[in-house]
C-alpha cells in the first residue's frame, strides 16, 4: 500500500480533495512511497541514529570536541524518522524521534541517546493524509536535512556520492535495488522538507520561490519513482533506475547552482 504524506496543501487543493475531485496523489509535492519502503528506511535510520548518538554521548562525556559534521546529520535523520513515523501511523516512533531531535538541538547527547534507544518501528494505522512534523525554524530544518547527503567520511550518509558513483560514465558502481530503495525514501523525504523550508534566497521573490518549489517537487517525484522501481527487488529495471538517478542528480545540481552559496 502506498501512503501519502503531505506537507502542504493550498486551500483549493484541500477543498478539491474533500469533494473528491482529486486524489491525494494528484498533489506532486506529496510523498507517494510504499509503507514497506518507509519501514526499511526507518529501520536503517533508527540504527544510524542509535550508533551515532551513542558515539556523540560517549565523546561528550569524555569532554572530547564534537564535530558539526557528526551532529547535523543526526539531527537531519531524526527529522526523517519523525516523518516515517507519521507516514506509518507509528505515533511512538514519531514522538520519540522528536524527543531525539530536541535533545540534539540542545546538544544534550546523553538524553538524545536515551530517547534513541526507545526508537522502534511498529506501524499502526496511518492518518489518511499525514503531516510532516516541523519542530524547528526553516533554516535549521533545511541545514539539518541536507546534511545526510554529505560524504560518509565527514559524518553524512554518503547519498550524494552514492548517486554520482552509480551514474558516472566510467566504472559506475552496480545498482543494488535494496540499497537504492532506502536511498530514494531518504531523498524523497529530504526534498519534502526542502520544499517546505525554502532558504533566504528562495524567499526573496515569488519567482525564486516558484523555482525552488519546482526543483523540490521534481526531486520528490523522481525519488517516488526510483523507490517504486527499486522496491521490485530482483525484478527491478536497473537501467531505468540509473536514468532516474541521473535526472535526480541534475535537479540537485540545478537547485544548488541557483540557491546555494556555500559551495
Ligand atoms: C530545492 C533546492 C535543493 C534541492 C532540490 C537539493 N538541494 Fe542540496 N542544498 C540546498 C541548499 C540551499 C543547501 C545549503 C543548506 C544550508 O547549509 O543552509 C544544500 C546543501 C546540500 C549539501 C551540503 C550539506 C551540508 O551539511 O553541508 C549537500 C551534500 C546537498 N545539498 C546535496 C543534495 C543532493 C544530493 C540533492 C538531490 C538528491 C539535493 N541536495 C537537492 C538546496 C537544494
Amino acid at each position: 500500500m502506498t501512503h501519502p504524506l503531505r506537507i502542504l496543501l493550498g486551500c483549493a487543493a484541500l477543498v478539491a480533495i474533500s469533494v473528491g475531485l482529486v486524489t491525494p496523489s494528484a498533489t506532486a509535492e506529496s510523498l507517494q512511497l510504499p509503507n514497506d519502503s518507509y519501514k526499511k528506511a526507518a529501520a536503517a535510520d533508527v540504527k544510524f541514529l542509535q550508533t551515532r548518538l551513542a558515539d556523540l554521548a560517549k565523546k561528550q562525556k569524555a569532554g572530547e570536541r564534537l564535530l558539526d559534521g557528526q551532529i547535523k546529520p543526526a539531527l537531519g535523520v531524526a527529522l526523517l524518522v519523525t516523518a516515517y513515523g507519521e507516514a506509518l501511523g507509528d505515533a511512538a516512533l514519531k514522538d520519540n524521534a522528536l524527543k531525539v531531535a530536541e535533545a540534539i538541538d540542545k546538544k544534550d547527547f546523553a538524553n538524545a541517546e536515551e530517547w534513541a534507544k526507545k526508537l522502534a518501528v511498529q506501524p499502526g494505522t496511518p492518518a489518511t493524509v499525514g503531516k510532516l512534523p516541523k519542530p524547528f525554524k526553516d533554516d535549521l530544518i533545511l541545514m539539518a536535512v541536507m546534511s545526510p547527503f554529505r560524504g560518509g567520511t565527514v559524518g553524512g550518509l554518503n547519498i550524494e556520492r552514492d548517486i554520482r558513483d552509480m551514474t558516472k560514465m566510467t566504472n559506475p558502481t552496480k545498482i543494488d535495488p535494496a540499497t537504492v530503495e532506502i536511498l530514494a525514501v531518504r531523498t524523497a523525504v529530504i526534498n519534502a522538507y526542502g520544499f517546505h523550508s525554502p532558504n533566504e534566497k528562495a524567499r526573496t521573490s515569488p519567482a525564486n520561490l516558484k523555482k525552488w518549489e519546482k526543483y523540490s517537487r521534481d526531486s520528490i517525484e523522481l525519488s517516488n519513482q526510483i523507490a517504486a522501481e527499486a522496491g521490485k527487488g530482483a525484478k527491478a529495471d536497473t537501467a531505468k533506475i540509473k536514468t532516474l538517478l541521473n535526472t535526480l542528480n541534475a535537479r540537485c545540481t540545478e537547485c544548488h547552482n541557483d540557491f546555494r552559496d556555500d559551495e
